[in-house]
Protein backbone atom coordinates (compact mmCIF):
# COMPACT_ATOMS: atom_id res chain seq x y z
CA UNK A 1 0.00 0.00 0.00
CA UNK A 2 2.63 2.48 0.94
CA UNK A 3 4.10 2.20 -3.18
CA UNK A 4 0.61 2.93 -4.08
CA UNK A 5 0.59 5.96 -1.79
CA UNK A 6 3.90 7.26 -2.99
CA UNK A 7 2.56 7.03 -6.83
CA UNK A 8 -0.44 8.55 -5.92
CA UNK A 9 1.22 11.55 -4.32
CA UNK A 10 3.69 12.10 -7.02
CA UNK A 11 1.11 12.10 -9.52
CA UNK A 12 -0.55 14.63 -7.55
CA UNK A 13 2.60 16.83 -7.25
CA UNK A 14 2.78 16.20 -11.21
CA UNK A 15 -0.69 17.60 -11.37
CA UNK A 16 0.37 20.68 -9.26
CA UNK A 17 3.20 21.77 -11.36
CA UNK A 18 1.48 21.66 -14.59
CA UNK A 19 -1.20 23.73 -13.33
CA UNK A 20 1.30 25.84 -11.40
CA UNK A 21 3.53 26.41 -14.43
CA UNK A 22 6.57 23.88 -12.77
CA UNK A 23 8.38 21.55 -13.84
CA UNK A 24 9.23 17.92 -12.00
CA UNK A 25 10.82 14.44 -11.85
CA UNK A 26 10.48 11.46 -9.62
CA UNK A 27 13.50 10.30 -8.72
CA UNK A 28 13.82 6.25 -7.06
CA UNK A 29 17.62 6.98 -7.27
CA UNK A 30 18.65 8.96 -4.08
CA UNK A 31 20.63 9.15 -1.03
CA UNK A 32 18.62 7.96 1.58
CA UNK A 33 20.34 7.75 4.69
CA UNK A 34 21.80 11.72 3.96
CA UNK A 35 17.74 12.85 3.04
CA UNK A 36 16.12 10.84 6.12
CA UNK A 37 18.68 12.51 8.63
CA UNK A 38 17.90 16.09 7.39
CA UNK A 39 14.46 15.67 7.20
CA UNK A 40 14.92 13.65 10.93
CA UNK A 41 12.94 10.43 9.88
CA UNK A 42 12.58 7.91 12.76
CA UNK A 43 14.02 3.92 12.26
CA UNK A 44 10.40 2.83 11.12
CA UNK A 45 10.10 5.29 8.14
CA UNK A 46 11.54 4.72 4.76
CA UNK A 47 12.09 7.00 1.90
CA UNK A 48 10.36 5.47 -1.37
CA UNK A 49 10.91 8.10 -3.77
CA UNK A 50 11.95 11.80 -3.96
CA UNK A 51 10.98 14.30 -6.11
CA UNK A 52 12.42 17.19 -7.33
CA UNK A 53 10.17 20.37 -8.55
CA UNK A 54 11.40 23.78 -10.22
CA UNK A 55 11.10 25.86 -12.98
CA UNK A 56 11.25 24.11 -16.33
CA UNK A 57 13.89 24.03 -18.77
CA UNK A 58 13.03 26.86 -21.58
C1 LIG B 1 9.84 5.35 -10.45
C2 LIG B 1 10.78 6.26 -11.22
C3 LIG B 1 12.04 6.54 -10.68
C4 LIG B 1 12.91 7.37 -11.38
N1 LIG B 1 14.13 7.64 -10.86
C5 LIG B 1 14.98 8.48 -11.51
C6 LIG B 1 16.25 8.82 -10.95
O1 LIG B 1 16.62 8.35 -9.89
N2 LIG B 1 17.06 9.66 -11.66
C7 LIG B 1 16.66 10.20 -12.87
O2 LIG B 1 17.44 10.95 -13.46
N3 LIG B 1 15.48 9.90 -13.41
C8 LIG B 1 14.62 9.07 -12.75
N4 LIG B 1 13.40 8.76 -13.28
C9 LIG B 1 13.03 9.40 -14.56
C10 LIG B 1 12.60 10.84 -14.32
O3 LIG B 1 11.51 10.90 -13.41
C11 LIG B 1 12.18 11.51 -15.65
O4 LIG B 1 11.15 10.77 -16.23
C12 LIG B 1 13.35 11.58 -16.57
O5 LIG B 1 14.37 12.33 -15.95
C13 LIG B 1 12.93 12.26 -17.92
O6 LIG B 1 12.45 13.54 -17.67
P1 LIG B 1 12.11 14.50 -18.91
O7 LIG B 1 11.18 13.75 -19.79
O8 LIG B 1 11.44 15.69 -18.27
O9 LIG B 1 13.41 14.85 -19.54
C14 LIG B 1 12.51 7.94 -12.62
C15 LIG B 1 11.25 7.67 -13.14
C16 LIG B 1 10.39 6.84 -12.45
C17 LIG B 1 9.02 6.57 -13.03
Amino acid sequence: MAGADAGFIAQNVYLYCAAAGLGTVVRGLVDRRTLAARLGLGPTQRITLAQTVGLPAR
